[in-house]
């Protein structure tokens, strides 16, 4: 079912006819344009912001989809780091409308797209400018956890960026905070462990491919490497494939570099740090401090080395690789 059909599906024909999105967003002055992205529980559409004369992004969810679930876990997720959050690289919110069927959430238009659109069309990308994506990623993260939160859900897709190339995170629906109130204070030196096992299949963490109560903070750390990793050789590092066992097993043998693509030893140290069990996984501050983030690079300019090349397990719609195994948390 398509996201606009479920949008539709909870509301009676009359009642459907005086609540459409558009009618909505028209009232609170929004000229509604093409839809821009298509979720697992959301459609995203570009509008244009009367009031204050600019081009917008609403995402719009329905309190009903996925049996409720949406509203009682993701919209509260979402809001709560909505609210909390001010980062250069995480996506600004404008504003939130809720109806008595849905929510919508009207954000910052980010003009130049998702990193899964860019690998789509152009395939691997070279080193320097993934580098600068990288660490705009690595940014809004440790701002994110060290605000106490964690996105759980980090994929190219959940990367946009604006029309300067800078990077924006998006999609906070599966994120939590690390701590919940009244804990005791001694709990701040260990890790907060997470039992909800959420996010893309192929940018999951071993621990959480094994149904371990996980370190939300390294899961995060690790599904950025898959999008590094996916940025720099156009392939995820692992597997598409949903058979855990199978992507237990090569995630074991460890990660491997394609031989015909050539980049630098400190971003494949980088890539070994990351792709470790948990125990062994490079933390913050080092993450932050990586060598490879200071070696001399050449940035291209625009439009050159732009090697094509089709990008492999990459293509697959984001609700297919989607796994979401138990929703306590
Ligand atoms: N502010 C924005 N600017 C440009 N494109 C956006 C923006 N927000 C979302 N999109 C596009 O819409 C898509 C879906 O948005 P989002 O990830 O928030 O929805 P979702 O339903 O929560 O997704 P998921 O499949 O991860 O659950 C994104 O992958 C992106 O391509
Ligand atoms: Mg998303």
């Amino acid at each position: 079912m398509t996201a606009q059909a479920r949008l539709d599906e909870a509301l009676p024909e009359s009642q459907h006819r005086q609540s459409l999105p558009v009618t909505t967003l028209a009232a609170h002055g929004y000229i509604v344009g093409d839809v821009i992205g298509q979720g697992t529980f959301a459609i995203v559409k570009k509008a244009y912001w009367t009031k204050y004369n600019r081009t917008v992004a609403i995402k719009i969810m329905s309190k009903a989809t996925n049996g409720g679930v949406v509203l009682q876990k993701c919209i509260p997720r979402e809001l709560d780091v909505i609210r909390n959050l001010r980062h250069e690289n995480i996506i600004h919110f404008y504003e939130l409308i809720e109806t008595t069927m849905r929510f919508y959430i009207s954000m910052r238009y980010a003009e130049n797209g998702s990193l899964l659109s860019l690998v789509r069309k152009e395939g691997k990308l070279p080193e320097p400018r993934v580098r600068r994506y990288y660490r705009q990623v690595v940014a809004a993260l440790e701002y994110i956890h060290t605000a106490g939160f964690a996105h759980r859900d980090i994929k190219l897709e959940n990367i946009v960026l604006d029309v300067n190339d800078q990077v924006k995170l998006i999609d906070f629906g599966f994120a939590c905070r690390l701590r919940g109130e009244n804990v005791d204070p001694s709990a701040v030196v260990k890790p907060h462990l997470s039992t909800t096992f959420c996010g893309s299949h192929a940018y999951a963490s071993p621990e959480l491919l094994q149904f371990k109560p996980y370190d939300p903070i390294q899961a995060d750390i690790w599904a950025s490497g898959v999008a590094l990793y996916s940025l720099l050789f156009g392939r995820l590092p692992f597997s598409s494939e949903r058979k855990t066992n199978v992507v237990l097993e090569k995630i074991g043998r460890g990660v491997r570099f394609p031989a015909e693509v050539t980049v630098t030893e400190e971003v494949q140290t980088l890539i070994k740090q990351i792709f470790v069990p948990v125990e062994k996984r490079i933390t913050w501050p080092l993450l932050g401090r990586s060598l490879w983030f200071y070696i001399e690079l050449e940035e291209e300019s625009p439009g050159q080395d732009v090697q094509k090349s089709a990008p492999i397990g990459l293509d697959e719609p984001s609700d297919i690789k989607r796994r979401k195994i138990d929703n306590k948390a």
